[in-house]
């Protein structure tokens, strides 16, 4: 055995025997740096015969190559077996219990919305969306809302183009629209959302939340309405009794049309719902005009039914004792804190609403 490959033979099992990554470095620059032994032997080249030399360089390279793999290997085997020591050592018990755990809130008015879902669903009402940006025709033209309705001034609507065709739906009725066109009699949903309007004071803020009630089919009343209402008002306030009044009113898509209050009474600043003689206004409702039936492919002398579009916030607001509705929507996170819902507890049917 020639000294070249003894002294390989001695690297190839100081590599083997190595256990941490420092000895493996320097190892490298003895066997394949500049003054390396393989280097060294290289130069041995120089004073062979050019036959020789092939069959020369091709031991060194080979013998080059299979250091190189168990070099290779053996500082793979190191770095990973750090690695393991490492994640065994710093192992976590993810099944401890959380010390100081921070849970966030749920929104009064997500709240209240799972909670009117809920009421409505256990009657059959199913749950539709429309989308925030509507066109004119589904939020005036085909709700029977007339060209010079002062509901469509500038004031009001927020436009989003000059033609004034493209806007920020200002109730969510628009659904209704969207829920006739796209199916067939009868129809018994529900839609909440966001819905926007130019109005901003203590009551109002220019984006509020409504949720819109249709129930189309043959033979639908106004009895059918007031007590769709009756049962979802005293279910909402979680009372036995309710003061209602139906006032006569006008919208241009029901006919009739009325505004619905809830008798309340104050006690120490706090308001008691269903009994009292002061009157709280809370939703508009009326029964389907036919021309809107008409514009949505119903045939009205078939069917007929009634809509309903409630206030959500001001329910919200009524509920749970909040007397501003802009602190809704100024996202402070000690105010949500404060009137927010553990999101743990979900409204249900059988389990109760905010109990
Ligand atoms: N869209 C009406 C509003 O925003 C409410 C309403 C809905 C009235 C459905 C009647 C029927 O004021």
């Amino acid at each position: 055995m020639s000294d070249f490959e003894k002294k390989i033979t001695e690297f190839k099992s100081k590599i083997k025997s190595s256990t941490k990554i420092e000895e493996i470095d320097s190892l490298r620059s003895d066997i394949f740096g500049k003054n390396g032994i393989i280097n060294l032997e290289f130069k041995k080249l120089g004073a062979l015969s050019p036959e020789e030399k092939k069959s020369f360089a091709a031991n060194i390279n080979k013998i080059k190559q299979e250091l190189l793999n168990i070099y290779k290997f053996k500082s793979d085997e190191i770095l990973n077996k750090d690695i393991i020591e490492k994640v065994e050592k710093e192992k976590i018990d993810i099944t401890l219990p959380e010390k100081d755990f921070i849970i966030g809130k749920v929104h009064p008015v997500s709240q209240v919305i799972d909670e009117i879902s809920c009421i409505f669903s256990e009657i059959g009402f199913s749950v539709e969306e429309g989308p925030d940006v509507e066109n004119e025709y589904n939020n005036f033209t085909a709700l029977n809302t007339p060209e010079n309705h002062p509901a469509k001034d500038m004031h009001d609507t927020f436009y989003l183009d000059k033609d004034m065709k493209t806007l920020l739906r200002t109730h969510t009725s628009p659904v209704q629209v969207r829920t006739m066109l796209k199916g067939k009699p009868p129809f018994k949903i529900i839609a909440p959302g966001r819905t926007y309007r130019s109005d901003s004071d203590q009551t109002h803020t220019p984006m509020f939340h409504q949720l819109e009630g249709l129930h189309i089919d043959k033979n639908i009343n106004m009895g059918h309405l007031k007590g769709c209402l009756n049962y979802f008002i005293k279910e909402f306030f979680e009372v036995e009794k309710i003061k209602m009044r139906f006032r006569p009113s006008h919208f241009p898509f029901t006919e009739p049309s009325a505004e619905v209050d809830i008798g309340y009474r104050l006690e120490n600043n706090k308001i008691i719902i269903g009994e009292g003689d002061k009157w709280l206004e809370i939703l508009g409702c009326g029964m389907v005009h036919p021309n809107v039936l008409k514009n949505c492919k119903v045939d009205p002398k078939k069917f007929q039914g009634f809509a309903f579009g409630i206030g959500i916030d001001r329910l919200a607001m009524l509920k749970y004792g909040i007397n501003d509705l802009r602190s809704f929507f100024e996202c402070d996170y000690r105010w949500l804190n404060h009137y927010g819902f553990d999101p743990l507890d979900v409204p249900t049917n059988y389990r109760g609403l905010s109990r």
